[in-house]
């Protein structure tokens, strides 16, 4: 056991942050549609923080109590050697970090599940928007479903918790969400369903695909008893039970639904940048701070931060908006 640490990071809203959320590469090997264009462009290397930097970014990060810690990207399992980084979180495991997770399109978890299940990785949140091959083939644009179902697969033999999630797009995929539930049940997966957020410029206008949550609830709530869950994370997912299958699942309703009053987390880019909050701007450079300043600049960079998270975003999707809450895409900034 190691000692509380002295000095937790508490925001001006009396707020602590326990949670960070650390994109490893805004490289992704899949274009969803509603996340970024066919031609996304992606960062120089130079700009990338190295894996040794990452590793001391979540270390200092632990020291300031930060106990939980989520991988992602991008894609975090198309980075090379990526689980040196996994590695050296996980032996921090049982010091001051209670839990280390992975954000997934699940394109390469055949090959790298049993890893994760041996550095400490427990649970994998894995994008699934549909179960059908061709529809999955056309809003992933590069993505192919037998894969991913393989690398599900491949997570659930190697012990780690699966819990999918699917983005609700209006016209897409709105007639597979009880299917979707119906296979997460006999898998024994628990399933989140997500809101599209305006995040990044795309091809397409957001609103054509918005699918509110309240919408797939009162789908649910026609077929099956929920009961609602008291549990929070600290983050923008509500929970139910159904209570005639048993399965747990989530609602992220980012646009119809705030949640930012107990919000605990701050996200961490590839390049360093530390963004108070997933739907605005304020944010602290990491990169050049710790390049320059070490260890001691870094921490002392935390508490700027702290000073600096918002109490909220404040995220709209109207029609026709030609510009998103923010530019930056959820790739950008990690899921
Ligand atoms: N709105 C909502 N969800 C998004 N994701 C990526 N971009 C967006 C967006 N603009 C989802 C991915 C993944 C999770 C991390 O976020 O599908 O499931
Ligand atoms: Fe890649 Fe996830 Fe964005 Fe799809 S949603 S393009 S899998 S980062």
């Amino acid at each position: 056991m190691t000692a509380q640490p002295a000095r937790l990071l508490i925001d001006g809203f009396g707020r602590r942050v326990s949670y960070v959320r650390l994109s490893v590469t805004d490289r992704c090997d899949f274009r969803c549609s509603y996340c970024m264009p066919l031609d996304q462009s992606f960062l120089p290397k130079r700009d990338v923080l190295t894996l040794e930097e990452l590793a001391l970014i979540a270390g200092a990060f632990i020291d300031r109590g930060v106990t939980r810690i989520r991988l992602t990207g991008g894609e975090p399992l198309v980075r090379r050697n990526v689980m040196e980084l996994v590695r050296a979180i996980g032996r921090r495991l049982g010091h001051g970090l209670d839990e280390l997770t992975l954000t997934t399109n699940g394109s390469q978890l055949a090959r790298f599940a049993d890893q994760l299940f041996l550095a400490g990785v427990r649970r994998v949140n894995v994008s699934l928007d549909s179960l059908d091959p061709d529809r999955f083939a056309a809003i992933t644009r590069r993505g192919r479903l037998a894969p991913v179902l393989d690398g599900i697969a491949a997570a659930k033999a190697a012990g780690l918790k699966v819990k999918i999630n699917m983005v609700a797009l209006r016209g897409l995929n709105e007639d597979e969400i009880l299917p979707m539930l119906q296979w997460c049940g006999s898998q024994g997966f628990d399933l989140t369903f997500i809101e599209t957020m305006p995040l990044g410029f795309i091809e397409e206008d957001r609103s054509d695909r918005y699918l509110p949550l309240t919408q797939v609830r009162r789908l649910l709530d026609s077929r099956f008893t929920l009961q609602p869950l008291a549990e929070r994370t600290g983050g923008p997912a509500r929970y139910v039970r159904i209570e005639e299958t048993g399965q747990k699942v989530g609602f992220i309703t980012p646009l119809t639904h705030n949640f930012c009053e107990s919000c605990n987390r701050v996200r961490v880019t590839a390049t360093g940048t530390l963004f108070m909050c997933l739907g605005q701007e304020d944010r602290v450079e990491l990169r050049d701070l710790l390049r320059q300043g070490g260890l001691a600049a870094l921490d002392a960079a935390l508490d700027e931060a702290m000073a600096l998270k918002p109490r909220g975003h404040d995220f709209v999707i109207e029609r026709g908006r030609a510009a998103p809450a923010v530019s930056r895409t959820m790739s950008v900034t990690g899921g």
